[in-house]
């Protein structure tokens, strides 16, 4: 009885170490501990359970929308294409990538798209085809996970590397990770050339130009604050913080037409998980077992939305606080008295309007 019991115990005990080791060893993340800001006190609402369905059943996961100057509102969904939707509300499939990892896509001012692929990098697509603009920095690294880009008026492309380490797929590793992988990169087309401005970000997603242009804010997501990096005047070059301590993680960012922004949060850590992010053994655990990682991320349990002036203050918020509707919700772009809602839980995008008494 007696040797069995010990004999029994020590095979459980070996296991365990096993597992513990495997754990720890084969794990594919080196992480640090991840600050938390304190709970919002802003109340939540359910206006995004109100929006129209644009698009349902057509779009697998449409992250990003922008509406171009004609009124023509296009996003890239998961299989590859670019949909578009014309002003008579028809949809069309209108060009295709080669890949899944198409996200942040911008208007150009000599017409199409510039596209962000996390495969290949940054793209143009317009009515004669697909052709690639950066895949390289000008110090010869690959550009893996683009993001979101953004055109300034003289033609440069600034945009988003979220993580230089970990794919897009693999993008909840590099918010359990919580260590500065991301880049923000400039592309000048003069030059054929991209080059980088900033380095050691925290997940750098959204990228959006002031109205004046004098600067631009970029979003890093499991940091919950967006900064901005000025262009121009007595600070060019410098970075400072637009809004931190964000009821959420910021995903995309665009600026309205009355100069404040609108950014969509995702809710990366779930109420009562954030003990996850405090400890190391537990976040081996997590990111060594997917479905474990798809417990402990909150993105599609919720959504929401806030409206940022250009003072840094929070003026409105939109939520789904439970998902009924939409969730995951990573972009908000305005047009003509309405936000565009994109999303990575959705087949649609949602279309909510902003001043509803008076249109
Ligand atoms: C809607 O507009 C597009 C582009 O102008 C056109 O190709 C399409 O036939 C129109 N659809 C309908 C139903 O009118
Ligand atoms: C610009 O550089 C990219 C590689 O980053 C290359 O594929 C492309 O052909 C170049 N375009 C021109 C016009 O030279």
């Amino acid at each position: 009885m007696i040797p069995c019991v010990s004999a029994c115990s020590g095979f459980l005990l070996a296991c365990l170490l096993a597992f513990t080791f495997q754990i720890f060893y084969f794990s594919p993340i080196s992480p640090d501990l991840l600050e938390l800001p304190p709970a919002s006190a802003l109340p939540t609402n359910k206006h995004l359970q109100e929006v129209t369905k644009l698009g349902e059943g057509f779009l697998d996961r449409p992250e990003d929308v922008v509406v171009d100057r004609d009124g023509i509102l296009y996003t890239a969904v998961r299989d590859g294409w670019i949909k578009r939707m014309h002003k008579n509300g028809s949809w069309e499939n209108w060009k295709k990538i080669d890949s899944d990892g198409l996200l942040g896509i911008a208007t150009s001012k000599e017409g199409g798209l510039i596209v962000c692929d996390a495969e290949k990098g940054l793209l143009k697509v317009s009515e004669d085809g697909v052709v690639v603009l950066a895949t390289h920095t000008n110090g010869g690294s690959k550009i893996r996970f683009a993001d979101e880009v953004i055109e300034s008026s003289d033609g440069s492309l600034y945009f988003s590397v979220a993580s230089t380490k970990f794919g897009f797929h693999d993008w909840f590793l590099d918010v359990l990770e919580a260590k500065p992988h991301g880049q923000l990169l400039k592309y000048d087309p003069s030059l054929n050339e991209t080059s980088i401005l900033l380095e050691g970000l925290c997940f750098p997603n959204g990228v959006a130009l002031s109205r004046e242009e004098d600067y631009l804010v970029f979003c890093e997501s499991w940091k919950y604050r967006c900064q901005k990096y000025w262009l121009r005047g007595a600070d060019k070059g410098k970075t400072e913080i637009f809004i931190d301590n964000l009821p959420g993680s910021p995903d995309n960012i665009y600026l309205a037409p009355d100069g404040s922004f609108w950014i969509a949060l995702l809710q990366v850590v779930p109420n009562g998980l954030e003990f996850v992010h405090r400890s190391k053994p537990s976040k081996h655990l997590v990111a060594s077992f997917p479905k474990l990682a798809n417990l402990v991320n909150g993105a599609r349990r919720k959504a929401t939305v806030v409206n940022v002036a250009a003072d840094g203050k929070i003026t409105r918020r939109f939520d789904d606080p439970v998902g009924k509707v939409m969730s995951f919700v990573t972009t908000a772009f305005e047009f003509e008295d309405h936000l565009y809602l994109g999303s990575l839980n959705t087949n649609f995008i949602g279309k909510l309007p902003l001043n509803p008494t008076n249109s």
